[in-house]
């Protein structure tokens, strides 16, 4: 890419993958698209949006650390890569080099079950780096136990459970295209099938399965999928050791809340007895710099990556990471943020 091509803001990358992926229109769809009207979908960018910022002036910026940590483990900045499945669709490498643009940017990478290459061989491609591994339960608790103890012996520095998939959603692009997404290499080949749509199912565990699995899970476990404050505190009397709050990118439950509008009544509900994660729509750092304030630990974004990848492989997925996180730096010297930990409640104005 000439110089002049090259995107400067994360929604030139979106541009620009559409063009990469216009052969393959049905795999684009899977990437973009949302369930039903696409209400959720469009609903978690614009959230961001209508939240305004309360500058703090007269601060010496010149220094900010973006620094912080997840768990122990130490992060350049707090800006991560939520679980996507089918990296194959964007490039043959596929979610190699997504992991290794997520380390060069000093981002922490989740890895998503529906993944086209084995979990181990990720652990290869980034090497001591931050990483998590996604789980959508298999059926079978063996096969659920074998893939929580390869997360943790292959390095995974947590599990992060998917809930909000009891059931795939409306897919209407999907449907249209008759597109289904491969299961991937870690899923057992007989999950069960739905006798009247033919849809697999990837069935997640109710609250007592979740004691079970916590049981057995030696790393640290976060629940991803969680929109309301009562399930948030739920999950963390249950031994979970953080929420991820998402809608999962507006793909199951269409007109379900933007996951911003949900973070404040469970930042309260859960305080500091959890690690709080928000993804949804965010294309911005002062979209982060806003989830920051109204209380998340992290903030994730899914599909950005998935451009980075399908422009320019590993270089692309680090470049979006290294727009955010500028961006992030910037959002902060203007609204007098020194730290992660000066990104306060206030800095948001109350509707
Ligand atoms: C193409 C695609 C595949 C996804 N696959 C998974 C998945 O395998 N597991 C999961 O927990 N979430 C999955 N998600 C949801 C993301 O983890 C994340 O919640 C969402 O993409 C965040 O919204 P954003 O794409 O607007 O950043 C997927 C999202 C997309 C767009």
């Amino acid at each position: 890419m000439n110089d002049q091509a090259t995107p400067i803001t994360v929604a030139e990358y979106e541009a620009l993958a559409g063009e990469r992926m216009a052969a393959t229109p049905a795999a684009w769809d899977y990437y973009a698209g949302g369930a039903g009207d696409e209400l959720s979908l469009a609903d978690s960018r614009t959230a961001w949006n209508r939240l305004r910022l309360r500058p703090r002036v007269m601060v010496d910026i010149s220094r900010r650390d973006l620094s912080t940590a997840a768990f122990g483990v130490p992060l350049a900045h707090p800006i991560i890569v939520a679980p996507t499945a089918a990296h194959n669709l964007a490039h043959a490498d596929a979610e190699r080099l997504t992991a290794a643009g997520a380390t060069a940017a000093g981002a922490l990478f989740t890895l998503s079950t529906i993944s086209s290459a084995p979990m181990e061989e990720i652990a290869v491609a980034a090497p001591g780096a931050p990483r998590w591994f996604q789980l959508y339960a298999p059926d079978d608790r063996d096969a659920c136990r074998a893939l929580v103890e390869r997360a943790a012996a292959a390095g995974y520095g947590a599990l992060v459970l998917t809930v909000d998939l009891p059931y795939p959603g409306n897919r209407e692009r999907d449907r249209r295209n008759d597109f289904a997404v491969d299961l991937g290499v870690h899923l057992p080949a007989d999950q069960p099938v739905d006798p009247e749509t033919g849809v697999v199912i990837v069935p997640t565990m109710d609250w007592d399965e979740l004691a079970w699995l916590r049981s057995i899970c030696t790393i640290p476990l976060v629940v991803k999928g969680i929109l309301r404050a009562d399930d948030a505190a739920r999950a963390v009397e249950a031994g979970c050791d953080g929420v991820w709050i998402s809608n999962h990118g507006g793909r199951q439950l269409d007109t379900a809340i933007a996951p911003v509008d949900a973070l404040p009544e469970i930042a309260a509900a859960v305080g500091d007895r959890a690690l709080l994660v928000v993804d949804g729509g965010v294309r911005r750092g002062i979209d982060v710099l806003k989830g920051l304030a109204l209380g998340a630990d992290l903030v994730a974004v899914g599909r950005p990556a998935l451009w980075g990848l399908a422009v320019d492989g590993a270089a692309g997925v680090q470049r979006i990471l290294e727009i955010l996180r500028d961006e992030l730096s910037l959002a902060m010297a203007l609204a007098g943020c020194r730290s992660i930990g000066e990104i306060t409640r206030d800095l948001v104005a109350r509707p």
